[in-house]
């Protein structure tokens, strides 16, 4: 069994697509794709009246729902219909998300979901070092406050896998086709392909952009899948009107 990954291009080179109860991670800079990528495969499951749910640390509702419509995607019908669900987590303490998060998965029943971006989730490993109040701290608080303490180099540690090993284990227990999205800082190497994903996920997309000229490229590479004949290299994409495509 394969779980499409609702871009054309992409479940063929995936030998049809993503392995059944599968984790993957979406990893690349800022403004490579990511959200598109995953928000796509939510939409391929609503045309199979699968339920999908989209967590995010980072974008409003409104803005999630405008992205789709540049799209022609109407999330907000799917919403309607019970097949989509968001659960934005700007405001929430940080001792809540994991509840938070399960209590949504216990009454939607997601048979998809994503989680953008977990970047923004291992932060709170920071504030475990820092003994920073959980329960009052949100989360975009506690970035800012990473970032005035340069922070990338204390990441580098066992807290912060530790942290992301124990969600993705919530995750696999409810087998919940999941895509989790990941920033990659240029500079850093926390959290980057080889170290957390490498032990917790079953698969790793790695997106990248590169700048020709006056023209940006876009890259796509399949860097890990379990159980999956996967063709290797590196594979351009374009955004067209109605969503991602991978050129094979
Ligand atoms: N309707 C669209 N047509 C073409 N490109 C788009 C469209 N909407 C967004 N993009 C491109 O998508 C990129 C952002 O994608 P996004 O998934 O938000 O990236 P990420 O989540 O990796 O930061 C931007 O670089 C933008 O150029
Ligand atoms: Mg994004």
């Amino acid at each position: 069994m394969v779980v499409k990954t609702g871009v054309v291009g992409l479940d063929k080179l995936l030998d049809g697509g993503y392995p059944d109860n599968s984790i993957i991670l979406i990893s690349g800079g800022t403004g490579t794709g990511k959200t598109i990528l995953s928000l796509q495969f939510l939409l391929q499951g609503f045309l199979q009246k699968e339920r999908g749910m989209f967590i995010t640390f980072e974008q409003s509702k409104d803005k999630i729902i405008d992205q789709c419509a540049r799209f022609g995607w109407d999330f907000e019908k799917y919403e309607k219909q019970n097949l989509f669900r968001i659960v934005t987590m700007e405001d929430i303490g940080i001792a809540n998300i994991l509840t938070q998060m399960k209590s949504n998965i216990e009454e939607f029943k997601p048979q998809r979901m994503v989680v953008d971006s977990i970047t923004f989730m291992s932060l709170s490993a920071y504030s475990a070092k820092r003994l920073i109040d959980l329960d009052r701290t949100t989360m975009v608080e506690l970035y800012e406050a990473s970032r005035e303490n340069s922070v990338s180099s204390e990441f580098d540690g066992l807290i912060v896998r530790k942290l992301l090993i124990d969600f993705v284990k919530i995750l696999q227990k409810r087998k919940i086709n999941t895509l989790l999205t990941s920033e990659i800082p240029r500079e850093s190497v926390w959290l980057s392909r080889d170290t957390f994903s490498e032990y917790a996920c079953d698969g790793v997309l790695l997106l990248k952009s590169v700048a020709m000229g006056t023209d940006l490229h876009r890259a796509i590479e399949i860097v890990k899948m379990r159980n999956t004949k996967m063709k290797g290299g590196v594979y351009g994409f374009d955004f067209q009107k109605n969503g991602i495509k991978v050129n094979i």
